[in-house]
């Protein structure tokens, strides 16, 4: 990669406040000499906990959603503000868990995302085709199109506040990840939807991540590739030694 790796860890529904705070204190010492960023998205209910165990550490972290609205009748929603004034400094936006289960739409990701960047956060905005668009051949349009009405309304300037998770919906939780090839062909395809929105500064400034059962063991041959700027990691982001290894790949 060209670019400061990011590997962040979205550790979805797992941990307690409790493994939490061990996880978090297994994973300080091994990441105190990343020469890339390291971010770790935990529920809600652990934000408080994450955000005070990293103080004066390299660890940053991050939410895995947020609503659009500032405030109101919303039950069940968290808004940015209520993320900001708990230190939250990333959120992880239109996971495809959360296009599949949730109900989230290419619109309401486009406004989650704004909220985000607006709050002064920085937004890491999933895209990714499932099995059957990349078997009727339309992962590119799919993707450039998710791309395009995410940022629609972000101004290049905003731009510094995006990073985007490339994650091919097949590979995610299957163990079945894309090849470093097939990778960083699509985070290209991004970068030049970005350009062709914005411009070459914009786009060569991105972050763009892969995720998809990154691991241990194929994390280095990934981040090798020019375009893939890092990795969103599920599953390995919950072993602390597993999650160090990725980011000692990627640094
Ligand atoms: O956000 C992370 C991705 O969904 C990847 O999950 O590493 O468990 O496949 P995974």
């Amino acid at each position: 990669a060209l670019r400061k790796a990011v590997i962040a860890g979205n550790w979805k529904m797992n941990n307690t406040r409790v493994e939490t705070k061990a996880l978090i204190e297994d994973l300080i010492p091994l990441a105190k000499d990343a020469g890339c960023d390291v971010v770790v998205c935990v529920p809600f209910t652990n934000l408080e906990t994450a955000v005070n165990l990293t103080k004066g550490t390299n660890i940053k972290v991050g939410a895995q959603n947020c609503h659009f609205e500032a405030k109101g009748a919303f039950t069940g929603e968290i808004s940015a503000s209520m993320l900001t004034e708990m230190g939250v400094e990333y959120v992880v936006i239109g996971h495809s868990e959360r296009r599949q289960y949730f109900g989230e739409t290419d619109a309401t990701v486009n406004k989650r995302l704004k909220a985000v960047i607006d709050a002064g956060m920085t937004a890491i905005l999933c895209v990714g085709e499932m099995l059957e668009d990349r078997e009727n051949g339309i992962t590119e349009e799919l993707v450039a199109m998710q791309t395009k009405i995410a940022l629609g309304g972000v101004s290049k300037e905003d731009l510094s506040k995006v990073i985007i998770a490339y994650e091919p919906v097949w590979a995610i939780g299957t163990g079945k990840t894309a090849t470093a090839d097939q990778a960083n062909e699509v985070c290209a395809l991004i970068r030049a939807t970005v350009e062709k929105l914005y411009d070459k500064e914009a786009s060569d400034a991105l972050t763009i991540q892969y995720g998809g059962s990154m691991n241990a063991g194929n994390a280095a041959e990934l981040l090798s590739k020019p375009d893939v700027d890092g990795g969103l990691i599920g599953g390995a982001s919950l072993k602390a030694p597993d999650f160090a290894t990725i980011i000692n790949a990627a640094s």
